[in-house]
């Protein structure tokens, strides 16, 4: 199974905001946790991210916050990288669409794409009307008009997709559009645009899709993806999408055409294409020539695994991988060595709301103070403790909430009374009674085997439910070998056999001390920081987080490090104070 390659990404976050635990428990921790996992099987894996500087989201941030656009998403860019460093996400990239070290390959490849697309056919150039302010004098492209959705009528619909429910828009069909940089109503004015038949590519994205529902090479899509893409596919079809927008920040349109000038690529047709020139620049710093990227997006054998959150499935499973399935010479589906690959797997997770004590759960917004920021979060308290917490409550299957109540029971009463306790009090024994070595195997019994099987059982089992995607049953099956090794120790009572029979006590600890071992590459993925603790604690080196290792025995009289705590009790009152 090892020597797989996988290119795995996180969606490009806009960089016009900071980053909080939604964010967090949707697109980057279950990404760094798999590819935390695939490292230590042994694959070949890259891991990129960045952010995504253009479109109207910046633009309009810059304007309200009194700063250029360039000032704005460097700022962001820059806390974004922060938060992910401080909560152990480690892209081996992270780039931005406009980043000053970014801007020039995205900008190539971007047009790039966009030009061989356009020469095999699918761009329809039109003029349409579109909505214009007259009091800003411009279009107003996407976020720059709001409205009323005219599917579900929720008026959280901005001019290319409604927040409410997901779907994609086109802007002349707003219900009582409004512009938000005047307020006043929009009039309706021609403009040329090139748009995307992703109607001629429909059959060939329903079919590939239609594999991934059937499970036929080991991989099955969650139902929402699925739900989302070809259950709209189905019902729908596919129409053609404007491609192109008329202002002056993202990438011009490459097009030599007089009616192309002023105008840049849709924030959604540059933004995936992010993660190759995101590759494209690592590739370059590594070495591996200006070409390095297609050993990873133009292998068949490379699997690609986007992982996102719920409001981008349309974008990642059908949109970028029709553009893909564009830019190919037969545009069939196999696709060929040298062309660009669809994803093997798109994950996406639901929202995570937050809530409050005796209130209703809603979505975090920054203007009613319903986010916790992970710069915020990481003043207070340690990483490892909020990943935890995020993949306990991990929306896999649908919107799970934010509680701070939650969040102290589960850091006090899960990990650290199930993981932290057990490491602790296993370390307190062999420190105390056995001079800090690794006591003799002995005699083992039944229960001393059927502990030590545990620690393989389990081993396995949480590797299988990370290569099916589900973190949240890993984490728990992760945790269920630290309450194991707690129910071991209460039955083998070390604490009394010390006093009556030192081998049996020195046989218990060995167990105990076989299956912190194997709980130390194992937690590894979820929790890093306190793996690496434990590492040091058994004297371990890096060599230690290969997962086949995690079943390896420690030798018997192998010197034991420093114990130490592993895991801080969180006071309510301390919380309460904030
Ligand atoms: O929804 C978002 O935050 C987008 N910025 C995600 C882009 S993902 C990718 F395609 F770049
Ligand atoms: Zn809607």
């Amino acid at each position: 199974m090892s020597n797989r390659q996988f290119l795995v990404t996180s969606g490009l976050p806009y960089s016009n905001n900071r980053l909080h635990v939604g964010h967090i428990a949707g697109a980057y921790l279950p990404a760094d946790i798999y590819v935390r996992y695939l490292r230590a099987r042994g694959d070949n894996v890259r891991f990129i991210c960045g952010s995504d500087d253009n479109g109207v989201a910046a633009l309009k941030s810059a304007r309200e916050e009194g700063i250029s656009v360039e000032e704005l998403t460097a700022k962001y860019n820059a806390s974004q990288q922060e938060s992910f460093k401080g909560l152990g996400i480690e892209f081996d990239i992270y780039g931005g669409t406009h980043q000053p070290e970014f801007v020039k390959t995205h900008e190539r490849l971007s047009q790039a794409f966009f030009q061989t697309i356009h020469d095999k056919g699918y761009f329809t150039k039109r003029a349409t009307d579109q909505l214009y302010d007259t009091e800003a004098h411009q279009f107003l492209p996407d976020r720059f008009v709001k409205g009323t959705c005219p599917s579900c009528k929720s008026d959280k619909a901005n001019g290319d997709q409604c927040e409410n429910c997901g779907r994609e828009l086109d802007q002349v069909n707003l219900i009582d559009p409004i512009s938000t940089l005047t307020g006043t109503t929009p009039i309706l004015r021609e403009t040329t645009h090139w748009f995307f038949r992703l109607d001629q590519l429909q059959e060939q994205i329903a079919n590939w899709l239609r594999g991934k529902k059937e499970d036929k090479d080991g991989v099955k899509w969650r139902n929402v993806v699925i739900n989302q893409s070809l259950g709209r596919i189905e019902a729908e079809g596919l129409k053609e999408r404007a491609m192109t927008r008329d202002m002056g920040w993202g990438v011009p349109v490459p097009l030599k055409d007089p009616d192309a000038a002023g105008k840049v690529l849709y924030v959604w047709f540059d933004a995936p294409i992010g993660y190759i020139s995101f590759t494209a620049e690592l590739c370059q710093r590594l070495g591996e020539g200006e070409n390095g990227y297609k050993h990873w997006w133009c292998n068949p054998d490379c699997k690609i695994v986007n992982f996102i959150g719920e409001d981008n499935i349309v974008f990642h499973a059908i949109t970028f991988p029709a553009m893909m399935l564009a830019s190919r010479d037969s545009a069939n589906v196999q696709g060929e060595s040298g062309e660009f690959q669809l994803p093997h797997n798109v994950v996406a997770n639901a929202y995570v709301n937050f809530k409050m004590p005796g209130k209703e759960e809603e979505k975090m917004s920054k203007s009613r103070g319903t986010a916790v920021w992970i710069e915020d979060y990481l003043k207070d308290y340690d990483p490892d403790p909020l990943r935890y917490y995020l993949t306990a409550i991990a929306p896999e299957q649908q919107r799970s909430a934010f509680e701070f109540d939650d969040f102290i029971t589960r850091n006090n009463g899960e990990l650290l009374a199930a993981l932290g306790n057990f490491v602790n009090r296993t370390m307190t024994f062999a420190h105390k009674y056995f001079d800090g070595k690794v006591p003799p195997v002995g005699n083992r019994e039944q229960i001393d085997l059927d502990q030590i099987q545990a620690c393989k059982d389990i081993a396995k089992r949480t590797a299988n439910a990370l290569e099916d995607y589900r973190f949240k049953s890993a984490q728990e099956e992760m945790m269920s070998l630290a309450r194991a090794g707690n129910v071991y120790f209460d039955i083998t009572k070390p604490f009394q056999t010390r006093k009556t029979d030192m081998e049996a006590c020195g046989r218990a600890v060995n167990v105990c001390l076989q299956t912190v071992r194997t709980l130390t590459t194992i937690m590894a993925p979820f929790l890093p920081h306190i793996a690496s603790k434990c590492r040091d604690m058994l004297s371990l080196d890096e060599s230690s987080k290969a997962w086949d290792t995690a079943c390896n025995a420690l030798p018997v009289e192998h010197d034991l490090g420093e114990a130490e705590y592993l895991v801080r009790k969180i006071d309510v009152l301390e919380t309460d104070a904030k």
